[in-house]
C-alpha cells in the first residue's frame, strides 16, 4: 500500500453498528498517528501507537466473541489472522526503541486494517447480519 493518510469512507461500513463504530475510530487513531509523525517527526507518536495497539486488540475480543455467538464456520482462519496481528505487535514492542522502525510499522497497520476490513470483517459482518441481524 502507498503511504497516504489512511481516510475513512463508508464504503468500509460492513452493517454491524459496534464492528463499524470501532473502525472508524481505528482510522480515526490512525489518522492522528499520521498527522503526529508528519507534525512531530516519528519518535512523538509511541503512546499513539501503543494506544493503537491495544484498541485494535480489544477489537479483535469484540469480533471473536459476536464468532462464538454465530457460531462463524470461518472462526478458525479470522481468529488465526488477528493473531497475526497480536504477534506482530509483540515484536513492535521489544523493538518499540528503535525509531526508524516506526515508519514501517505504521504502514504495517494501515496495510493490515484495511485489507482484513476489506476482506475478513466484511465476510464475517455479512455471515452476522444473515444468522442474527439484530446483533
Ligand atoms: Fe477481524
Ligand atoms: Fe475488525
Amino acid at each position: 500500500m502507498e503511504c497516504g493518510m489512511i481516510i475513512w469512507n463508508d464504503s468500509y461500513l460492513l452493517g454491524v453498528e459496534e464492528i463499524d463504530a470501532q473502525h472508524r475510530n481505528l482510522f480515526k487513531h490512525l489518522a492522528s498517528i499520521e498527522e503526529q509523525m508528519r507534525v512531530h517527526g516519528t519518535y512523538s507518536c509511541l503512546h499513539v501507537l501503543y494506544f493503537m495497539y491495544s484498541y485494535a486488540v480489544d477489537h479483535f475480543s469484540l469480533e471473536e466473541s459476536l464468532m462464538d455467538a454465530v457460531a462463524y464456520p470461518e472462526a478458525h482462519r479470522h481468529k488465526a489472522e488477528h493473531e497475526c496481528f497480536r504477534q506482530a505487535a509483540l515484536e513492535f514492542h521489544k523493538d518499540v526503541k528503535n525509531p526508524e522502525t516506526i515508519g514501517d510499522v505504521v504502514a504495517y497497520i494501515k496495510q493490515w486494517i484495511v485489507t482484513h476490513i476489506a476482506d475478513s470483517d466484511r465476510r464475517l459482518c455479512s455471515h452476522i447480519l444473515k444468522t442474527r441481524p439484530g446483533l
